[in-house]
């Protein structure tokens, strides 16, 4: 598929068949932003967290090449096997579509043999760097679900440096380095991913792992999410409320798989020897047949739709929240400060929705007085109702706000505010005071995170 072709797609995607996805189970959750559900008093919304299916990203980006004219054939050129010096007979010509390599060739289908590929100009101003950024613009901040994998289709580079940016290309920073030989390339000792652990999985690393030789089936450069994921969710990414737990309480954690631009530095081409035999510079240039990215719009927990209109993503925001990442509260809709969406309680979190102003409800209400008891008040009015979390009421005894209308109390308590001991309801709370209650005031997060996750404990970077 050509950028061109693609552009003009206006796309919608709301679910991706299971096949697709590649961990069906741990994958599925938080794909609902509200249901309705039936109690006692009749049909009420309950909202949950959400988030979209996570796909191929891309679909929906944009590349940049620097130097603009780096890419092969314009003039046409001749290039060797990079393998066989001898072997010069391959051209380059950007004016004839057989012979062109453009950009748009990383992103398209790879089905069976001849792949098609991106290729860089040869080395012929050897020793000058043979240099190129290619940058991967999304203008939306997307969090990464999968390995990022680059297929080469002549050698893996000697050197080249992934990047990243949050701030839509403004700022970049290092995501990984590569080199046949880390140490001389970046004065860094080398390592692989899996000599990280839960404590370092931030560090940035040089890895060799993905520089040496250029056999057929050394062609690939990863850049390892699935792994470090691995770290919190178990090594076939079976427990993923670990690592939803994780990623809900550590800021650090979320950013890092949380991206708006890639940017791919090419410093040095594969030379396969030691030396560079500067008699045949046609046999050193960069090719690149796919790029891989999967992923999901950063929508915050509030939506589970992501729009591709214009050239451009937008999360469709739920839970009166808006901008294209759901990262404020709609006009009328700030009776509290915005908050993301949690992922805990697992599995379907908490909305943590936008509630009415109280200056655009007609007549300020005093909460008592509108609603004259809890429990009518609860189910009454659910999209005003603010039960637990307003000037009056407040869930007791570390409970959490659910969705405004329902406290989650630690396991001791009970009561729609967690305002009861739960022995004391069932009057078996004995003679010695305080029994079961767990001590007052210790964080419900805590709590939860330690009755969900099991051994668990939040992590400190
Ligand atoms: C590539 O981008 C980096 C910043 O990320 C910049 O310092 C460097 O000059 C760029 N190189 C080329 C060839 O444009
Ligand atoms: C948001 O507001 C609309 C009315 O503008 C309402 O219909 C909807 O249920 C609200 N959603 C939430 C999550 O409060
Ligand atoms: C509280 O609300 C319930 C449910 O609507 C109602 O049956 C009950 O009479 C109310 N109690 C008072 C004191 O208003």
């Amino acid at each position: 598929m050509y950028l061109s072709r693609f552009l003009s797609i206006h796309a919608l995607w709301v679910t991706v068949s299971s096949v697709m996805q590649p961990y069906p189970l741990v994958w599925g959750h938080y794909d609902l932003c509200k249901t309705q559900i039936y109690t006692e008093e009749g049909k009420v919304w309950d909202y949950m967290a959400c988030q979209p299916e996570s796909t191929d990203m891309t679909k929906y980006l944009k590349v940049k090449l620097d130097p603009p004219d780096i890419t092969c054939g314009d003039p046409p050129e001749t290039f060797c096997a990079m393998g066989n010096p001898y072997m010069c007979n391959n051209e380059c010509d950007a004016s004839t579509p057989e012979l062109a390599h453009p950009p748009e060739l990383m992103f398209d289908f790879e089905g069976r043999h001849p792949s098609t590929f991106w290729q860089s100009a040869t080395w012929k101003e050897y020793p000058k760097p043979l240099q190129v950024n290619i940058t991967l613009s999304w203008s939306k901040t997307i969090e990464l679900t999968d390995n990022i994998v680059i297929t080469f289709e002549s050698g893996r580079p000697d050197q080249m440096i992934l990047e990243k940016s949050l701030d839509y290309g403004r700022t970049w920073q290092p995501y990984q380095y590569y080199a046949t030989d880390c140490l001389d390339a970046f004065h860094m000792d080398p390592k692989s991913v899996k000599d990280l652990s839960q404590h370092t999985v931030l560090e940035i690393i040089c890895t060799e792992e993905y520089s040496t030789g250029y056999t057929t089936n050394s062609k690939i450069i990863h850049f390892e999410i699935k792994d470090r994921f691995a770290f919190f969710a178990g090594p076939r990414l079976r427990n993923m409320a670990s690592l939803y737990g994780q990623l809900d309480t550590t800021k650090k954690l979320r950013d890092f798989f949380t991206v708006t631009d890639l940017r791919i530095r090419l410093l040095r081409p594969a030379v396969g020897e030691i030396f560079v035999d500067e008699l045949h510079l046609a046999r050193y240039f960069y090719a690149i047949s796919d790029i891989k990215v999967r992923g999901r719009c950063k929508c915050n927990l509030h939506a589970t739709v992501c729009v591709y209109d214009n050239s451009k993503l937008t999360c469709e925001c739920e839970h009166n929240t808006t901008g294209p990442d759901c990262g404020k509260c709609k006009k009328n809709y700030q009776g509290r400060p915005w908050s993301p969406g949690s992922y805990l309680p697992i599995p379907k979190g908490t909305a943590n929705t936008c509630i009415p102003s109280i200056s655009s409800i007609g007549n300020p209400p005093k909460f008592n007085r509108i609603w004259p008891n809890i429990s009518s008040l609860e189910v009454s009015n659910p999209k005003q109702a603010n039960v637990c979390d307003n000037e009056l009421l407040h869930c007791q005894n570390g409970g959490t706000c659910h969705n405004n209308v329902r406290c989650l109390c630690p396991a001791a308590y009970t009561g729609i505010l967690c305002e009861k001991l739960r022995c004391e309801e069932a009057g078996s709370c004995g003679s010695d005071s305080g029994q079961g209650a767990p001590p007052h005031g210790s964080p419900a997060l805590l709590l939860l995170l330690t009755t969900l996750l099991g051994t668990a404990s939040p992590l400190v970077f």
